[in-house]
């Protein structure tokens, strides 16, 4: 992915996402880190975004790292850790790319959510990222992500979407145009946005489109098994109901080999 693709988006994510409930999404993640490694104290989030999962996990007593690729992004993650100011621990933030970081130490919990892993689009992003993970993973630390699943992305298909959302200055539309590059697992999200301005009555528009690689259990297996790690979990993401064709959504666990 490149540096730009989160750019003007960045400025309007927190509000776009703002009826994610990333509360639940943290405390979901902290059930299954007290099975798989009960008194884990440090959490690395990959593709950290805005930092709303690493309020969540530093509220919760994690010591919390989180890496962003967009400055943009990083930019929004320490604003609104200001924000905290006096409410106790608060996670720290790296401007840096997860296929190359090194941060020189180790994590009990390694986590990569809300698609990043889907964002890296070829072989070779997906096998940087795992080395990297393996690099950054206590010995029996354990790593985990979401992200789209095959089977369902083509049973279901992506569809044309369109989100309204407004607070009390702003009025944003987004228009979805999904395109499935069926030999290339991939599917190439365009974004139109159009933000109006209810205080001046400027509107901004702009385009953004986000590629998406969809994965399959077996090469997920193949992919953490090239880089020292394999796969110990997996279910649908939030119901930990069995994967199937309409799962799109799914969740993955994994420790060293
Ligand atoms: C959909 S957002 C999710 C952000 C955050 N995890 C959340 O849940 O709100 C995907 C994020 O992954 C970041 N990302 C994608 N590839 C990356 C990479 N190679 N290194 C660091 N960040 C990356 C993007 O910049 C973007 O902020």
């Amino acid at each position: 992915m490149s540096k730009k693709v989160f750019d003007t988006y960045s400025k309007y994510y927190d509000l776009l996402y703002r009826d994610k409930d990333y509360a639940a999404e943290a405390d979901y993640i902290c059930r299954a880190v007290k099975d798989f490694i009960p008194g884990a104290k440090t959490l690395l989030d990959l593709g950290s975004g805005t930092g709303k999962h690493d309020e969540e996990f530093s509220r919760r007593g994690y010591q919390t790292t989180g890496v962003e690729l967009s400055e943009m992004m990083h930019r929004e993650a320490l604003r609104n850790r200001d924000k905290l100011k006096g409410s106790g621990k608060y996670p720290e933030y790296k401007n840096a790319d997860i296929r190359k970081i090194n941060l020189r130490k180790k994590f009990d919990v390694i986590v990569s959510l809300f698609h990043v892993i889907n964002y890296q689009t070829e072989n070779e992003d997906l096998n940087l990222t795992f080395r990297n993970v393996n690099r950054h993973l206590e010995p029996n630390g354990v790593f985990m992500f979401d992200f789209w699943y095959g089977p369902a992305v083509l049973h279901e298909k992506p569809l044309k979407r369109l989100k309204i959302i407004k607070d009390e200055h702003l009025k944003i539309k987004r228009r979805t145009t999904p395109f499935l590059k069926i030999n290339e697992n991939k599917v190439d999200v365009k974004f139109n946005v159009s933000v109006k301005n209810k205080d001046t009555g400027k509107e901004l528009t702009f385009e953004e489109t986000h590629s998406m690689r969809y994965l399959f259990i077996p090469e997920i297996e193949l992919l953490l098994g090239n880089n020292g790690m394999k796969l110990v979990h997996y279910e649908e993401w939030m119901t930990g109901k069995k994967l199937t064709e309409k799962s799109w959504s799914a969740f993955a666990a994994a420790k060293l080999k």
